[in-house]
């Protein structure tokens, strides 16, 4: 196979060949995941020095298109930061358990908010965060023992993720990151040039014989998820946390950060590992899972330099979060029957997980939730199941995206799925899984 006209890369320069390369991914000639030809047999085909196509592959690894070098191949990333990726449509008629959003109908009614805004058009200059919006923050994070002394509003948690590690990385550090662990946070550290470095985890979080061993003078951040892990659903327990702050204290130059992405709707308390840390550390609570996606608004939490380097960073730029969004969620914030609503929210999902984890167990099979909204079922073969449900009308998601060591499994999100549906869904995958089993679950 002649791969270098297979794909159509050509050039007659370090640039050409590097920008040929990125056409060819963004017009789906070289797809995801794809190897590309070796640096010799490349610059043999287009008559260049290896020098020249070495210097190309720097490029587009620099940029976080490819990845792997040396013996084991460059390959284009699974999800390179070109393309707006839209997440696989569930097929048509199939219920959509795929998705990973939380249930509209839980999300509060944002018109009273909306109109409770004062209308004056906000200027430069102004002071930031909101008042109001910062003391609501602060007053949480107290409660929860987390330190809230330096504070910034982002724009989600992946914005204020982004943020901390350009604050403190540069391409090529490494990032202790959870296997399974958030797609999003690993295509992010790919698109950044940071090179990911898996840790195990169990359903409550990251193992502390894992990090332990993990972590190296070469570690630059570990980013964990304290509740509503996406993938698996783990969240800490008190020992779980303590015992991670225990291994983290011992490497004081690491830079934690926690992603908090579900806060009051992970349906497990907030434990954290940074209360003592006195520096290189960041939270990031995001009120896309309690509040809405769309509000596209974190509170960020960190060591005093963490944040004004993020503050000093974006005023370069964006500048700040619309005072509009923030004045939104400081008014939800200030209504007593949201708060009640978050919390009647976070029962249903705990429910509706617990139906298919309950529902799973009667047919034998094995599955992850203890917090949030997704179920993780290990499988043998995921591209297998997947289509085989979408068949049967559920539309689930491949675990392959989160994973990076760990073994295979699917996820099911259960944020809209009905408590009486989830016995439907359970005896579908018992049947896909293994068809020889006995149709009806034991009791
Ligand atoms: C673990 C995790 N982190 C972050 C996010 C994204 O959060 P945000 O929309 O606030 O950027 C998600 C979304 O599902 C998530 O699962």
């Amino acid at each position: 196979m002649n791969v270098p006209l297979q794909y159509g890369i050509s050039g007659r320069s370090a640039s050409e060949v590097a920008t040929s390369v990125e056409r060819g991914i963004l017009e789906g000639r070289i797809p995801p995941g794809a190897p590309l030809p070796t640096v010799r047999a490349l610059a043999a085909a287009l008559r260049l020095s290896a020098a020249t196509v070495a210097a190309a592959y720097r490029t587009l690894r620099v940029r976080g298109l490819v990845a792997g070098e040396g013996r084991r191949g460059t390959r284009v990333v699974l999800r390179p930061p070109l393309v707006v990726r839209r997440p696989p449509v569930a097929p048509s008629g199939a219920r959509d358990l795929a998705e990973g959003n939380p249930d509209p109908a839980l999300l509060p009614d944002l018109r009273p908010a909306l109109r409770r805004l004062c209308g004056r058009p906000g200027l430069y200059g102004a002071v930031d965060p909101l008042p109001e919006l910062r003391g609501l923050a602060a007053r949480h994070l107290s409660a929860d023992g987390i330190p809230a002394g330096a504070l910034a509003i982002v724009g989600g948690a992946m914005d204020g993720i982004e943020r901390v590690l350009q604050a403190h990385l540069r391409p090529g550090d490494r990032v202790v990151v959870e296997d399974p662990g958030y797609a999003g946070v690993l295509d992010l550290l790919g698109a950044m040039g940071l090179v990911a470095e898996p840790v195990a985890i169990d359903d409550f979080g990251v193992r502390p014989d894992a990090l332990a061993a993990a972590l190296s003078p070469e570690t630059g951040a570990v980013v964990l998820t304290p509740r509503a892990q996406n993938p698996t659903g783990a969240a800490f327990d008190e020992a779980r946390a303590r015992a991670l702050r225990a291994i983290l204290d011992r490497h004081p130059d690491v830079l934690v950060i926690e992603d908090d992405h579900a806060g009051p709707v992970a349906g497990a308390p907030a434990y954290t590992v940074v209360h003592a840390r006195k520096r290189r550390w960041a939270i990031v609570r995001s009120v896309c899972k309690s509040l809405g996606p769309d509000l596209r608004l974190a509170v960020l939490a960190g060591d005093a330099t963490t944040v004004a380097r993020v503050e000093g960073r974006r005023s370069l730029g964006t500048g700040w979060v619309s005072h509009l969004l923030q004045a939104v969620v400081a008014s939800l914030w200030s209504d007593a029957a949201i708060e009640r609503r978050l919390r009647e929210a976070a029962d249903v999902y705990t429910r509706r997980r617990r139906a298919l984890v309950d529902a799973l167990a009667r047919h034998g099979i094995a599955a992850h939730a203890r917090s949030g909204l997704n179920v993780w079922v290990p499988v043998r073969e995921e591209a297998a199941t997947i289509a085989a449900m979408a068949a049967a009308g559920w539309a689930i998601r491949a675990g392959e995206p989160y994973r990076l060591q760990s073994p295979p499994a699917v996820r099911i999100t259960t944020s809209t799925l009905a408590v009486e549906d989830a016995p439907k869904v359970a005896s579908a995958l018992a049947q896909v899984l293994d068809p020889a089993r006995v149709r009806t679950p034991a009791a």
